[in-house]
Order: C-alpha cells, then structure tokens, then sequence
C-alpha cells in the first residue's frame, strides 16, 4: 500500500485560468477571450485579462512549486498564444514565453506536463466553425506538430485534451461556458466526434514529430461511482453505474465510456451507439482507428462521486445523502472514496498506467490577522482523498497526482469567486502566500505520501 518511488506529487493549472497577459506580444483572441466580455456571463463580470499575472510571474511561481517540493507541474498552452489564428503563422513570443517556462521548470527539478487544449480554442477557428467544422482534426493536428517541433526536445509527457465533457457539455450544450452556446443534440454529437478524432489527430503528431519518445496521454472527468459496502453486488453495482450512460438524454455527455471507449477500445459504447442513433454522424471504421491511436498513459480529472449499491430488485441504486452532507464550498459533495474507486475501476477497464490530472476543493480561504491562510478543511479533504488514493496505489499502476490547483485563479463562469488554490493570490496586489495545505502537502511529498 504505498506510492511507488517515482511517484508524481504535482499540481495543476491552466493558461486562461492564471496566465493574465491576454493582448501581450501578439496573442491572438480565444473563445474566453471575447465570452468573458459578454454582460451576465460570468460572476461580477470579472475575465482572465490579469488573472494571476502568471505570465510576467512565471520564475516566482515556480520558486513556489520548487519550496513546496513538487515533482510534476501540469499546464497548458494557449493555443492562441502560439498560433493567434489557430493554423499557420506562429507567434514567436509566445513560444519564447512557454519554452522560458519550461526551462525555468527544469532548472528546478519539476517534470513539465503539458496539456494542449483546456478550452482556449482560437477565436478565428471558432468563427470558421470551431468544433463544428471537421477541419478541426488537421487544425488541431497542425498545433500537434508545432508543439512537437518546438517543446518536445525538454518535454515529454503531453496531454491532448482537457475535460471534453466540459467544454462540449458546458461550452455547447446548457451554454455556461465559452462559447455559450445551446446547440441543437445533433450538432453537439457531430462535434464530439470531431473532438475525438481530432484527439487522434494529435496522437499521430505527436508521435511523428517528437524529437524524443513522447509519453501521451488523455485528460477527461468523471464523477465517480462508488460502492456503499465491501460486497461483491456492491462494487458490480457501482462499477456498472460508473460505466453507464446517464440516464437523462440531455446529460449524455456526462459521461465516461463515451469519451474513454473509443479513444482506448477503439469504440463507442454499444448502448450508446443505440440510443443515440437519431442524433449521430457517420462514424466510420477510418474515424475509429484515428481515434484509438495508441495512448501511453490514461488522465483522469476526479472531484468527487455517488454511492452506489444494488438494490432489492437487482438494479443499481444511488444511495441519497442526507442533510448535511460534507460539501465544499463550491458545494460539491466530499466523497474521498472516489480516489479508490475510480482509479481502480478505469484501470480494470483500459489497462493503461493512470494519472490523477486534477483533484482538490475550493475554501472560502482568507488573510488570517497573522497574514496567514489557514485552511483546515482543505487539508482534511486532501488527506482523506489521498489516503483513498494511496490504498489504489497498491493494487493499480498509478503514477502520479496533480493537485487542482497550484493557485487560486479564474475560475470560469464562477470568476474569482471560487478558491482551489495551495497557493493564495491576493489579486489586487498579485502576492503569493502559501496556504497551511502547501505546506502539508510539502510534508506529504516529502514522505513520498507514506504517512497518508
Ligand atoms: C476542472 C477544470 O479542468 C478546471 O479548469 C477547473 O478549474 C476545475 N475542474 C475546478 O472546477
């Protein structure tokens, strides 16, 4: 039961979350760019336009990772900031600015982890289509490559896309997100596919244009599904559950298999290919061999989950939670179990090595009169997840753990409102201050988890 020795203690963020810098050295505009403008769309109005001032910041951030002694730091590229139309003409400064990063990250020691797409889709693709347009697979292909060319020499691991279900469910189906749209069912499958395969189309060129073996992986979410007890009928339920489609039609993108079996069996889920059928696109043979290149690592983003049992009449239950249930403040409700769960089942399913991409909570944090950020809860919450997380460890190939998130930052539709940071930013002076959970986190790294 313990972390294998090379075990990956790191923390996440992402380019529009924390970056700021948004019309510097000829970054071109994305999706959030011009949503985040749109009256009503996000809390108090507020944008990604200083954000953490992550980008003039780097060297300090990183400091911060090296004193909290992390091993692996995942991030992700502005796809505009490298290519501010999305295809051709590439923005040297912007490449500059992520090859500094990385180097700044070598130079300490922290294994860099890039993530190629977490929803900056560039605005001029958008207006020709975006997701919609079946060019985005070569599009997507050619940012591969650029990334391949230019990063691939110090990089190795790569993560191609970030939460799909996110940006097709929250992006194009109930409209919260960027682009903030409601489109009709149709529309929203064609586009999944057109994500998948243009997953696959990055695999390809990433591997064709690496400079060195690359390590490739996949990110999306889930919410877990998670025995209520030991017994057999139990996990069966669960696990079923978990692998389910959801029930209600306007969530189908809530979901697993639907985004993890084609790229990793080289298939869509049959009772989905079924029950869909009205609304899907041609799927051809051709699409599903793209989508199932080869991946070398599996990503799994995993917040929280439902207690599942198998009820009398044979069928899968969700055990309701009572009044009072742990709830974080973004209200999401505290289930370390699917730390064990979760891991554990996609790892019987897809048989590939499994990464934690993102795991953490948001606190209603705070400058203490000692100028410190205490934040019990969040290192309770972290102790009871990892702790799941370390049982896992001994019977799966897990191979690391990204916290969500290095700092505070923008968080989407919800602004600044929200807190899921190690690291508190104090936004109208942009000072850094490690929260009480860093340095338990530190402690934790420090003994490779072995008291968890
Ligand atoms: C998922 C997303 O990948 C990330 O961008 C977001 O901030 C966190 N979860 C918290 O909601």
């Amino acid at each position: 039961m313990d972390f294998r020795k090379d075990f990956v203690w790191g923390a996440a963020t992402s380019a529009y979350q924390i970056e700021g810098a948004v019309k510097e050295d000829g970054k071109g505009e994305h999706i959030w760019d011009v949503y985040t403008k749109e009256p009503g769309k996000i809390f108090e109005g507020h944008t990604g336009e200083v954000a953490c001032d992550h980008y003039h910041r780097y060297k300090e951030d990183v400091r911060i990772m090296k004193e909290i002694g992390l091993k692996g730091y995942r991030f992700s590229i502005d796809w505009s900031r490298v290519m501010p139309e999305g295809v051709g003409r590439v923005n040297e400064a912007g490449i500059a600015f992520y090859n500094d990063l990385i180097d700044e990250l070598l130079k300490n020691d922290i294994e860099p982890y890039i993530t190629m797409y977490h929803w900056e889709l560039p605005y001029e693709l958008y207006k020709r289509g975006g997701w919609m347009n079946p060019k985005i697979v070569e599009w997507f292909g050619e940012y591969a490559k650029l990334l391949a060319e230019r990063f691939s020499d110090r990089v190795t691991h790569f993560f191609t896309l970030n939460e799909p279900q996110c940006f097709v469910g929250l992006g194009f189906v109930n409209g919260e997100h960027a682009p903030g749209i409601k489109a009709p069912i149709r529309d929203t499958f064609e586009m999944a596919h057109n994500v998948m395969k243009a997953h696959g189309r990055a695999v390809q060129m990433l591997r064709t244009h690496g400079k060195q073996p690359l390590v490739i992986g996949y990110a999306p979410t889930a919410s877990v599904c998670y025995p209520a007890t030991e017994k057999a009928e139990d996990i069966e339920a669960a696990k079923k559950s978990f692998f389910a489609l959801p029930d209600e039609f306007s969530n189908w993108h809530w979901n697993v298999t639907w985004w993890s079996d084609p790229v990793l069996l080289g298939k869509y889920p049959e009772e989905g290919l079924a029950k869909y059928e009205p609304y899907l696109p041609k799927i051809t043979e051709e699409d599903m061999r793209l989508i199932s290149q080869p991946i070398d690592i599996y990503g799994q983003n995993i917040y929280n989950g439902y207690c599942v049992r198998m009820g009398e009449d044979g069928r899968s239950e969700t055990v309701s939670r009572y009044e009072g249930f742990p709830k974080t403040a973004i209200d999401w409700p505290v289930t370390p179990e699917c730390l064990y769960w979760g891991p554990k089942f996609l790892y019987e399913r897809y048989q590939k090595p499994i990464y934690i991409t993102e795991n953490g909570l948001s606190c209603h944090d705070v400058i203490s009169l000692d100028g410190k950020v205490h934040d019990p809860n969040r290192i309770d919450f972290l102790a009871r997840y990892l702790h799941e997380l370390k049982k896992a460890a001994g019977e799966i190939d897990l191979r690391g753990y990204f916290q969500w998130s290095l700092m505070d930052n923008f968080e989407w539709a919800k602004g600044y409102s929200e807190r899921f940071g190690l690291v508190y930013v104090d936004y109208p002076t942009q000072k850094r201050i490690l929260k009480d959970s860093a340095y338990w986190y530190q402690k934790i790294i420090k003994e490779n988890g072995s008291t968890l």
